[in-house]
């Protein structure tokens, strides 16, 4: 049975990534106005992976008896800038999103919840490659400074990705 302290702020985590997956899909619209379908791609992927963190969280806290409870999910931005200053914010909102599990891991220690804490190390690496993989495409948006012909390839290597559930992983 989950003590109700981290009931609460699981069922919190749950409503950020799903803000999370909103956040993604408006930059997916966004990319798209700007003419840029791969990274459009890849913000539709990275909104899926949201919604799989999301239900890992849903399922474990039914697992151990405990009660989701659904918030509503606030308004996204509809305007990113420029596609690196886009990616300046994924990689802050990650941050954000790492912070956050941080608090939930110091909330399982403090509380001696140990199979919450075991559950938790997954996120733990998990956002460890969620924010490098948006600081790799900072340094090569960084490397070609917007230009054309650079900004196209990015783009296209970015329509290359296709979704694996992170959570199914080994
Ligand atoms: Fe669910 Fe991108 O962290």
């Amino acid at each position: 049975m989950l003590k109700e302290k981290i009931e609460k702020a699981l069922n919190e985590q749950i409503n950020k990534e799903l803000y999370s997956a909103y956040l993604y899909l408006s930059m997916s619209a966004y990319a798209e106005t700007l003419g840029m379908p791969g990274t459009a791609n890849w913000m539709k992927i990275q909104a899926q992976e949201e919604l799989s963190h999301a239900n890992k969280f849903f399922d474990y806290v039914h697992e151990r008896d405990g009660k989701v409870t659904l918030m509503p999910i606030d308004a996204v931005p509809n305007e990113f800038g420029s596609v690196k200053q886009m990616f300046d914010k994924v990689l802050e909102h990650e941050q954000y999103i790492t912070a956050s599990i941080n608090n939930l891991v110091d909330i399982a220690i403090e509380i001696n919840d140990h199979a919450s804490r075991s559950m938790l190390m997954w996120f733990v690496d998990e956002q460890v490659e969620e924010e490098a993989s948006a600081q790799a495409i900072i340094d090569q948006l960084n490397m070609v400074e917007g230009k054309g012909h650079g900004l196209f390839m990015i783009d296209k290597e970015l329509g290359s990705r296709t979704f694996t559930d992170p959570t199914q992983e080994a």
